[in-house]
């Protein structure tokens, strides 16, 4: 490897002799730091989104403990600081609103402070994409850790996983098939150790993708919170941290198209959350990749699922750990990747995983019999959405891949939720669920709400599938024949906003179609009736608001696209 001869940005503040280097360091000091970790070593800053508020990042402090072990023995010189954390349980309206509002906490603070390189402590959905967009824009060495997800859910010796769980049992209760006594008794059952959901969800999607892109080491998305490995993969990430300041190998060195065209594939490998799109389209964005929302379609088109985790399939992250977790796919897909990506190890992604074993072909099919064909996300595209609109066919049903119904329309959320269990409504299982204003601007934050539940009198026929169509997102731990991500959205004026009751709506997912059977001369008188909704008058929902993309640029806000790389600011005093 080659060192760098590159002074390091953080002498700019501790390699001066004079009052500002003063300062710089000696308050530094009342934290018991002696002279010599001043001397010209690398300073890594450990970004951390611990908050008992995130509890899929609750035991962050610990592990950021591992990490400085690490740091200091390769000569590195530890400083952990806060961001913004999102904690997708528990964040209202709802965490995305937030990603970009953390993104921007996590590059300033790195930009603003004596830091040479950076470990990202990721673990719930939003942590993911916040700290890696931010740190993108900054540019500096940078490696990513996640938190690991949680054990295996166990409730009356079934397994039973995060998300994944809770929308099928809540269906069970309202379908007549479950208690809600038991549905109760569940909740201490599914979520039993630390860290992030441990479905295929949108966090464990987006730990593999931080993997698949080549900015963690081998074997960062499956290791269980709890598991010691995962002590062992944080101290060896700040051993090489410090590694990587001295190679100068900063972050856009990894993140290539290349890198980009992997991370999708591989996405469909893994049955992927339709959230990756977003994130990936917005990290592309800060590091100035070119990738648009018909990359994941061309480029995941004909990819097979291999892994037969939920809500695709059955088994949940713990076994596919133990299987041989993301470095096994990896290697089963190699023929279809890019081979000379480069990853945070100094080795390429391919080379990295070229010997990784598979222990359940269960759990990791080989490429030959994958669990599921065709499993890329399937981009959309017709007079009901311009711009695009997603849908995750291994978490669909087969036979509503194709599928004409009658629109019922709810106009906004409350709308939804005053109305889908009325026994009046006016609804069969061939019907189109239209959810209307719950994109980026709409909702607003674009919330987890796509994956609307069925009406009771479906449920009761034991139907537990239909098509639903919205501008929405939905949470990676859910299924069904969801459309996603309709652009442009309604609350702009896109032409769901100009859906009504009985419409009918053509949804053809081998022909990428999705067509509104209106005349273009009705389209038009509706849309001169149309009135767009109130925008948010004051504070962070009035800036995020007036400069949210759509969702087919991935949703982050117009003047954060780019980067200003990490310039060493002019002195504070
Ligand atoms: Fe935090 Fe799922 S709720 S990872
Ligand atoms: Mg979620």
């Amino acid at each position: 490897m080659t060192t760098t001869k590159k002074p390091l940005r953080s002498q700019g503040w501790f390699g001066k002799q004079d009052r500002d280097g003063f300062m710089h360091r000696s308050w530094l000091k009342n934290q018991g730091y002696p002279d010599d970790l001043f001397d010209g070593r690398p300073v890594i800053g450990i970004c951390n989104t611990w908050s008992e508020l995130t509890p899929c990042n609750g035991h962050f402090r610990e592990l950021a403990e591992f990490v400085k072990r690490g740091v200091y023995e390769a000569g590195g010189f530890p400083l952990e600081f806060p961001v913004m954390s999102l904690g997708e349980t528990q964040l209202r309206p709802t965490a995305m609103l937030f990603r970009n509002l953390a993104s921007m906490d996590v590059e300033e603070s790195i930009r603003g402070n004596p830091i040479d390189g950076v470990v990202l402590l990721m673990g719930c959905d939003k942590t993911t994409p916040a700290l890696m967009m931010g740190a993108a824009s900054c540019d500096l060495p940078t490696i990513g850790l996640s938190g690991g997800p949680m054990l295996n859910g166990k409730f009356r010796g079934q397994d039973v996983g995060s998300g994944t769980g809770v929308w099928m049992m809540s269906e069970m209760v309202r379908g007549g098939q479950m208690t809600m006594e038991e549905f109760v008794a569940s909740e201490s059952c599914m979520q039993r150790s630390k860290g992030s959901c441990m479905t295929m969800g949108t966090a464990s999607t987006m730990a593999s993708m931080v993997e698949a892109l080549g900015m963690s080491l081998p074997g960062n998305a499956a290791i269980p919170a709890v598991d010691a490995q995962r002590n062992r993969l944080a101290q060896l990430t700040g051993r090489r941290i410090v590694e990587m300041v001295r190679e100068d190998l900063i972050m856009s060195k990894i993140l290539t198209r290349q890198a980009f065209e992997n991370a999708i594939r591989i996405n469909a490998a893994i049955g992927g959350s339709t959230n990756a799109v977003i994130h990936l389209l917005a990290l592309a964005g800060r590091i100035g990749v070119p990738l648009t929302l018909e990359d994941w379609d061309a480029l995941g088109h004909e990819m097979p699922c291999l892994v037969n985790l939920q809500p695709s399939g059955k088994y949940l992250m713990e076994d596919f750990y133990y299987a041989g977790g993301l470095p096994a796919v990896i290697r089963e897909v190699t023929p279809r990747l890019n081979a000379d990506t480069r990853t945070v190890n100094g080795r390429t992604l391919v080379a990295n995983c070229a010997e990784a074993p598979c222990y359940n072909r269960d759990v990791i099919h080989p490429l030959q019999e994958p669990f599921k064909p065709d499993a890329g996300i399937a981009v959309l595209k017709g007079n009901l959405a311009p711009d695009g609109a997603v849908i995750k066919p291994s978490a669909a049903t087969p036979a509503l891949m194709r599928h004409t119904g009658r629109a019922v329309v709810f106009e906004d959320i409350d709308d939804y939720h005053a109305r889908i269990d009325d026994p009046e409504l006016d609804v069969d299982e061939h019907c189109v669920l239209v959810l209307k204003n719950c994109g980026p601007q709409g909702y607003p934050g674009m919330a987890e709400v796509g994956n609307m539940q069925l009406p009771p009198k479906v449920l009761q026929k034991g139907i537990t599938d239909m098509v639903r169509l919205s501008d929405a997102r939905m949470s990676g731990t859910a299924y069904g024949t969801v459309v996603l991500h309709t652009s442009p959205e309604a609350a702009v004026g896109g032409p769901l906003a100009l859906v009504r009751n009985g419409d009918l709506i053509e949804l053809d997912v081998p022909a990428r179609k999705l067509h509104l059977h209106v005349d273009e001369a009705e389209l038009a008188r509706r849309r001169q009736q149309w009135v767009a909704p109130a925008k948010p008058e004051r504070g962070w929902y009035r800036l995020y608001v007036n400069h949210v993309q759509q969702a087919h640029l991935g949703a982050d806000l117009d003047f954060l696209v780019g980067g200003s790389g990490a310039p060493v600011p002019r002195e504070s005093h």
